[in-house]
C-alpha cells in the first residue's frame, strides 16, 4: 500500500513508492503478478477526450477483475451544474477509486479534498503523472534502468513535461530541457526537481539537448484548451520539430505520448523510424497504471 491517499501528481509516491509501482508494472508486465482486484470499481472522470488513459484505466480495471465507469462531461450531472464537490462526495459512496481527466488542476485538489477514495490523475492542464509512470517504465526497460541515461525534453513546457521533469529527478535520470523561452517548465516543477537534488540542464537550443541525449521526448505544441493559441505557439516552436535533421548528430531513441501532430512537433518519419519507443511507451501506460492501481487499492 501507499503513504499517500491520492495520485495527483508523480511526487505524490515517495522515490520508494515510485520505484515500487515501476516494479510491480513490470512484473504484471512480465505476468509474473497474478494480483487482482474483485469487485472494485473504477470512476473514470472525463472533460477532456482520451484515447490511451481511457482505454489502458478500462483494460486493466477489467484484467484485474474488477471494473471501470468511463463518466464522460454530458453523461453526468457535472456538466450540468453539480458542483465538483457534490459530485465527489457522492462518486466516494460508490466507487474505489476515481481517475479524473479535468482542465483545471485546481479542480482536482477539490475532487481530491472531498474524496473518500483515492484520486488518481488522467492528466489536469498542469500534470499528467499517470504518463510519466509508463515514460519511466519505458525508459528502464530500453536502458536497463536509470544510470548513465541522458534524456532530453525537446519542445512546450506542459503536464507532460512538468510530471516528467519531477519523475527523472526522482529516479535521478539526467534530463536536459530545450524549450522557448516563453514556454517552458513553471519554476515551481523546476524547484521541486532541484529539491529532489536532481534538476534538469536548461538550453534554449534543441540541438544542444539532443546532441548527446540517449533519448528525446517531445509532446504536441497546442495541448487540449490551447487551441486558440495555435497560431503563436506555432511560431514560437519554429525550430523545435524533432525531425532527422535536429536528429542528425545522434543515436537517440525517440518518445511522444501520443497523439502526435505529425509535421508539427516531430516528423513522421521519425515517429514511425527505429528509433521510435512510442508504441512500447503508449502500451506500458496499461502495465504502469495497473501496478499503481494495484499499490493504491489492493489493502
Ligand atoms: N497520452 C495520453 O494521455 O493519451 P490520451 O489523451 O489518448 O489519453
Ligand atoms: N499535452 C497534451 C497531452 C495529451 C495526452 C495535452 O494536454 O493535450
Amino acid at each position: 500500500m501507499l503513504e499517500t491517499d491520492h495520485f495527483l501528481d508523480i511526487d505524490d509516491l515517495s522515490t520508494d513508492e515510485l520505484h515500487t509501482v515501476l516494479d510491480r508494472a513490470a512484473a504484471i508486465k512480465a505476468g509474473a503478478d497474478d494480483t487482482r482486484l474483485p469487485d472494485q470499481t473504477l470512476g473514470m472522470l472525463f472533460e477532456k477526450p482520451s484515447t490511451r488513459t481511457r482505454i489502458s484505466f478500462e483494460t486493466g480495471m477489467t484484467q484485474l477483475g474488477g471494473h471501470a465507469i468511463f463518466l464522460g462531461p454530458d453523461d453526468i450531472q457535472l456538466g450540468h451544474g453539480e458542483p465538483l464537490s457534490d459530485t465527489s462526495r457522492v462518486l466516494s459512496r460508490y466507487v474505489d477509486a476515481v481517475m479524473a481527466r479535468l482542465f483545471d488542476h485546481e479542480d482536482l485538489l477539490e475532487i481530491a479534498e472531498y474524496s473518500d477514495v483515492p484520486i488518481v490523475n488522467g492528466l489536469t492542464d498542469d500534470a499528467h503523472p499517470c504518463q510519466t509512470l509508463a515514460d519511466l517504465l519505458t525508459i528502464e526497460e530500453a536502458f536497463d534502468g536509470f544510470d548513465d541515461v541522458q534524456a532530453a525534453w525537446v519542445g512546450d513546457g506542459n503536464n507532460v513535461g512538468q510530471s516528467f521533469v519531477i519523475g527523472a529527478a526522482m529516479v535521478g535520470l539526467d534530463l536536459t530541457v530545450a524549450t522557448p523561452v516563453s514556454y517552458g517548465m513553471d519554476d515551481a516543477v523546476l524547484e521541486q526537481a532541484a529539491a529532489l537534488g536532481h534538476p534538469p540542464t536548461i538550453v534554449d537550443d534543441p540541438k544542444d539537448a539532443v546532441d548527446d541525449a540517449d533519448v528525446v521526448y517531445t509532446d504536441v505544441w497546442i495541448s487540449m484548451g490551447q487551441e486558440d493559441q495555435r497560431h503563436e505557439k506555432l511560431a514560437a516552436f519554429d525550430g523545435y520539430q524533432v525531425n532527422e535533421r535536429l536528429l542528425a548528430d545522434s543515436d537517440a531513441q525517440v518518445m511522444h505520448c501520443l497523439p502526435a501532430h505529425r509535421g508539427e512537433e516531430i516528423t513522421g518519419d521519425v515517429l514511425e523510424s527505429d528509433r521510435s519507443l512510442v508504441w512500447d511507451q503508449a502500451e506500458n501506460r496499461l502495465h504502469a497504471q495497473k501496478g499503481l492501481l494495484v499499490e493504491l487499492l489492493d489493502a
